[in-house]
This record gives structure tokens, C-alpha cells and sequence, in this order.
């Protein structure tokens, strides 16, 4: 008997969501596609440039939806994610993080080079001597006869306490630096305040905003008298950035994670001030096990990340909570148990680290109960972490 290859999920477009086994990530495409208008429409009424952030779907086809819809380009944070990206067609990328080692910067060089001729453009953050020189060095290496710049944003520290300077004067040595190499352009500063993002009121958010709208217009006046302009300050993130878009100061948001909604997020306070957004990423999951006072579900922190919480169970309220998990199991009770066999959609608790564990994100279009498989969506920079 001819054996059949093993495949990890075998369904295919326009087959009903009934069709799709479990565990599985799934998109509901008509949520997906509200969100990135809503999100799109915002900028352009703010007058600001949107770059999602692409470490959230880590999928160059999402990329280019958002692209499609009026974003600029994305962001990412590691060389590899670029790398995803750009052969998967996406022409303009940022990372929006500090990368320093030799090697690894003379491989995103080598796929700017390479993908010259496209029109490539690509940014990098920076917060060290060492890392502009070894930039500089980089573009030597690969390309000692070639004319073309890279983007430079230094990054600051507004409050994270993660990677930056600290606000002020510290970034004109930064500036000084990359002005003696004529391949590095100076493109601005990110400031970017990834906890303020999950600050549960309203209140709070705008109180640590504040604060960084002072940072930056230290720093912005510092390298001023210093004779630097800054052409764009970028940052932002999905709990903030309707702050930063009415700031004046902003002229780019980095936020991901409004095109998929995690539950993390759903907890923070509406702010008036920037548009909400729906769930639209889920893991399909069924009850395996019934017991007295409890049911199991087939999906545990394998099938979706807990750093930020237990997933909550889609459409149940407080009647079904899931509680706790294991590596395949997830644990739930509430007062109208499920029944064996029963299918439960669960929103992840966080996106990112969420989709990092799947290969694939099923599409599907028409709803989660009577919706049908439109396209697999391929998570090309899954474990791209270098
Ligand atoms: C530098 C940077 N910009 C933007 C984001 C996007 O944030 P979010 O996915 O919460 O919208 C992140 C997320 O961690 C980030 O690290």
C-alpha cells in the first residue's frame, strides 16, 4: 500500500471551516480586512505614514495586503524577518531594532544590494558607535563600489528601559557618526514605548505619552541647534498610537498587532481617540475530554503563546474559561460545559509569539461557524529570530 506523505493540515481552499482539523491558526479574513482599513483610514485622516509591524504576521503576503491598503513599507526586528520579507516581494523595511554584529549586517546589506536594482529600501535603528561603524563597515565589505544609502534612525529610550540612549544629548555623538559616512543617511529617531502599549486606562497611557512626547522634543531640539535635522520620528504601537498620530511629533505608526487583536490587548481601556479593533486571529480547537466539572480542549500552550495570559474562549463570556494548560491540553470550566467533540474557538493571548508557533494561518471568509477556507497563508518568517 502506497503511503500517504504526512501533512500537517491538509485542508484547501474552498472547503468548509467545518473541514479544518485542530488544532489550527485561523483568520477571519472579514475581521482581518476591517481592521486594516480602519487602521489605514486613521493614518491617512492623521496625516501620518503607517508601517505595520511585521514581527506580528510574519507573512510577506500580509505584508503586501497592508502595502495594497496605503502602508509605506513594515517594520521588523531581525535581519532574518528582512530577509522573509524582501523575498517575498516587500520593497521598503525597517528594522526597528539595534543590530550589531558584522555578520549579520552584511547579510541585510547583501539583500539590499542584491534587490538594488527593485528599489529596495531599507531603515535600521541604532543606539551605538559600534553599530553604525560596523554598518558603515558592512556596506565597505559588500559593496565597496556601490552608491547606495541605508536609513538610519537612532532610537531612544522614552521609557521602556530596553534599547536606546537616553533623551537628549546622547544621540548627538549617534548623529556626528553617521554623518562621516556618506552611504548612511540620517532618517530620524524612534521612540518607541512597547509597555505603555498594554497600560490598562486611558489615563495612564496618555500620562507615559506625555512624557515621551518630551523626550523626543528634547532630543529633536538638541540635534537641531546641532545643525541635524530630524526628517521623522517613528514608533507607536496598537495601545498608543492614535497618542502619537494627534502629536504633531509622529510622523510614522509601527503598530502590528490591530490587524489580529489579541486578548492582552481587548483588556485595555478604549481610548476614544483612536478606532477599536476586532478579533481576527483564533485557534480552532475541539473538547477531547469531559469530565465532572471540566472539559479539555486539544489546543495547550503548543498550538498558542501564554506570556500574556490564557487564550479567552471566542463567543462564551464568562460561561467557558479557559483556565489552565499543558503542551496539548487546555483546561476549561464555566457553567454550560462543552460537549465531546464540540468545537471552541479561542482568541490567543498574545499574536505575535502565537504565530510564531504555526506554519500556516488557515483564511477564512464568510465567519467561523459557516465560513469557507479562501487561502493559506504561509507564516514565511516562522523562527526567524537571528
Ligand atoms: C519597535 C516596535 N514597534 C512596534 C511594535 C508594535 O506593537 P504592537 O504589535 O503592540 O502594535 C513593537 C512590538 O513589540 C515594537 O517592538
Amino acid at each position: 500500500m502506497d503511503q500517504q506523505p504526512f501533512r500537517k493540515n491538509s485542508v484547501h481552499s474552498g472547503q468548509s471551516v467545518n473541514a479544518i482539523d485542530t488544532p489550527a491558526l485561523v483568520i477571519d479574513l472579514d475581521a482581518m480586512e476591517r481592521n486594516l482599513r480602519v487602521m489605514q483610514r486613521f493614518a491617512d485622516q492623521h496625516h501620518v505614514k503607517l508601517r505595520p509591524h511585521a514581527k506580528m504576521h510574519k507573512s510577506a503576503a500580509l505584508a503586501q495586503q497592508q502595502i495594497g491598503a496605503g502602508a509605506v513599507g513594515v517594520c521588523v526586528q531581525k535581519v532574518s524577518e528582512a530577509l522573509a520579507m524582501a523575498q517575498g516581494g516587500v520593497r521598503d523595511i525597517y528594522v526597528s531594532n539595534e543590530i550589531v554584529l558584522l555578520s549579520k549586517l552584511e547579510l541585510l546589506v547583501s539583500v539590499f544590494i542584491g534587490l538594488e536594482s527593485q528599489n529596495i529600501k531599507i531603515s535600521i535603528a541604532v543606539d551605538s558607535l559600534e553599530g553604525i561603524r560596523n554598518l558603515a563597515q558592512a556596506l565597505h565589505n559588500v559593496d565597496a563600489q556601490g552608491s547606495a544609502q541605508i536609513h538610519v534612525f537612532i532610537e531612544i529610550d522614552v521609557g521602556q528601559a530596553r534599547c536606546g540612549v537616553p533623551p537628549g544629548d546622547a544621540a548627538l555623538p549617534l548623529a556626528r557618526e553617521i554623518a562621516l559616512y556618506p552611504r548612511l543617511h540620517f532618517a530620524g529617531l524612534q521612540a518607541y514605548h512597547g509597555r505603555a502599549q498594554h497600560q490598562r486606562t486611558v489615563a495612564e497611557r496618555r500620562a507615559t505619552l506625555a512624557q515621551v512626547m518630551q523626550d523626543v522634543q528634547r532630543t529633536r531640539d538638541a540635534l537641531k541647534q546641532a545643525g541635524f535635522t530630524v526628517e521623522l520620528v517613528t514608533g507607536a504601537g496598537s495601545g498608543t498610537f492614535g497618542i502619537e498620530a494627534a502629536s504633531g511629533i509622529f510622523g510614522e505608526l509601527q503598530a502590528g498587532s490591530y490587524l489580529f487583536m489579541d486578548a492582552d490587548y481587548a483588556q485595555n481601556e478604549a481610548d476614544p481617540a483612536q478606532p477599536q479593533f476586532e478579533h481576527a486571529l483564533f485557534v480552532k480547537s475541539h473538547i477531547m475530554s469531559v469530565q465532572p466539572g471540566r472539559a479539555v480542549c486539544d489546543a495547550g500552550h503548543k498550538s498558542h503563546a501564554i506570556d500574556s495570559g490564557l487564550p479567552r474562549v471566542h463567543g462564551r463570556g464568562d460561561d467557558l474559561r479557559y483556565t489552565s494548560c499543558s503542551d496539548e491540553h487546555g483546561v476549561l470550566h464555566g457553567s454550560t460545559l462543552p460537549q465531546l467533540g464540540e468545537v471552541i474557538w479561542l482568541i490567543p493571548g498574545h499574536c505575535d509569539p502565537t504565530v510564531n508557533l504555526h506554519d500556516h494561518m488557515i483564511g477564512v471568509r464568510g465567519g467561523l461557524q459557516h465560513g469557507v477556507v479562501e487561502r493559506i497563508i504561509e507564516v514565511n518568517a516562522r523562527g526567524a529570530l537571528t
